[in-house]
């Protein structure tokens, strides 16, 4: 991919490429929906994600060249105001990390940029988090910024936020940002500090892509934001991070039901993520199996993001395991993938399974990945 990516770069810009930066998507283990009310998810980076070929023009000209997109074209100047541009949307996630670093005072190069990433768009793998955030690792290194990895994070995050309409948290971006070989990541979002834990090494990572595309501009996920949000100023905290269980049912007769329900599955999930991460930190695999399960069955009935296609793979690959490893929806929801945590010799035998009855059931097949944990951002060539 590397080789082809400077090899498009040199025929598209006719120079060679001077720069070559990656960002990869994430995967969650689990605490979904967590991030956005301050608590706790535990993500890790994957193999899949952008990458960014560049090389420094003479002016303040960004002319970005995107071979996802049939190599269309987007420029823009660093020293007008950088505004979005509706007719290419892509363009808005390198709009935003351009404005906001502006914004901030850095003193930004001019650029020729190629962009081609891999990570199966549509999938909840967070193709968009992997673009911003290899961009926002590209200027940093070209710039001298010595952005740090939550710097790389809440800049690619406001990107979004600000330039690409989507209200999502901070873990995508930083799970991309700071991923670590053969580890995921247990992140505080409160304060955006993060323990690694090692992912043993029998154990593969199973993503089961539903092929039910999703799309998070615009979806539903910006009701889930507003139900929690809500259910946190009912019961008078800031967000939801500050409330517990007891108070929960306490406040009972004042959250109207889905708020109740929002904040029941948070407040619950935070719970479930910290000890998922002890359990595999210690090895505890039919508690990490547990906290999986309770974990869907939340989404699936409070939170309300499950799909019937996702259940009947969480249902399929959980009939297939014995306390030995986990499985349940991952991401954003209403479609999108399963993650499983599974023994490396059964991986084959539940991916044969899984596709059989899918396919027999939903007349499609869904995208089987085996992944490992693997590094964050980073240059490959500067
Ligand atoms: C999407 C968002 C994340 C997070 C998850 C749900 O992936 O981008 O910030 O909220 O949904 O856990």
């Amino acid at each position: 991919m590397q080789q082809q990516i400077t090899d498009r770069f040199v025929s598209v810009f006719s120079k060679n490429a001077t720069g070559l930066y990656f960002a990869p998507g994430r995967v969650n283990l689990i605490g979904e929906h967590t991030d956005y009310n301050d608590g706790f998810v535990f993500p890790c980076a994957l193999e899949f994600g952008t990458y960014v070929a560049t090389s420094v023009r003479g002016d303040n000209v960004i002319r970005v060249c995107a071979g996802n997109f049939g190599d269309e074209f987007n420029e823009w100047t660093l020293n007008a105001d950088v505004t979005t541009d509706e007719a290419c949307l892509w363009s808005n996630y390198l709009r935003g990390v351009c404005a906001i670093l502006l914004a901030q005072g850095h003193t930004l190069k001019g650029l020729d940029v190629y962009i081609e990433g891999n990570v199966p768009r549509g999938a909840g793998l967070s193709s968009s988090a992997s673009l911003s955030v290899a961009f926002a690792k590209a200027l940093s290194d070209i710039n001298d910024l010595g952005l740090t990895v939550s710097d790389l994070a809440r800049i690619a995050q406001s990107a979004e936020n600000d330039f690409a309409g989507c209200s999502c948290g901070i873990m995508d971006q930083l799970a991309s940002a700071g991923g670590k070989d053969g580890h995921a990541l247990l992140l505080d979002c409160r304060d955006l500090s993060f323990d690694l834990v090692t992912i043993p090494d029998h154990l593969d990572i199973l993503i089961i892509d539903s092929r039910v595309e999703r799309n998070l501009v615009g979806s539903e996920y910006n009701d889930r934001r507003a139900d929690c949000e809500r259910a946190a100023r009912i019961m008078g905290v800031n967000s939801l991070r500050d409330a517990t269980l007891e108070a929960l049912k306490q406040n009972r007769a004042q959250l109207d039901d889905l708020a109740y329900r929002r904040a029941r599955h948070v407040l619950t999930e935070n719970v479930r993520t910290l000890s998922c991460a002890e359990a595999l930190k210690a090895g505890d695999m039919p508690r990490v199996y547990q906290t999986m399960h309770d974990s869907h069955l939340s989404m699936r009935d409070d939170f309300e993001v499950t799909v019937p296609e996702i259940d009947f793979i969480v249902e399929t690959v959980d009939a297939q395991l014995d306390n030995d490893g986990g499985v349940r929806m991952t991401g954003g929801g209403f479609g999108g993938c399963v993650v499983a945590l599974v023994p490396n010799d059964k991986a084959h035998a539940i991916e044969a399974e899984v596709k059989a009855k899918y396919a027999e059931k939903f007349a499609k097949e869904p995208n089987v990945y085996h992944c490992k944990a693997k590094d964050g951002a980073r240059a490959i060539l500067t």
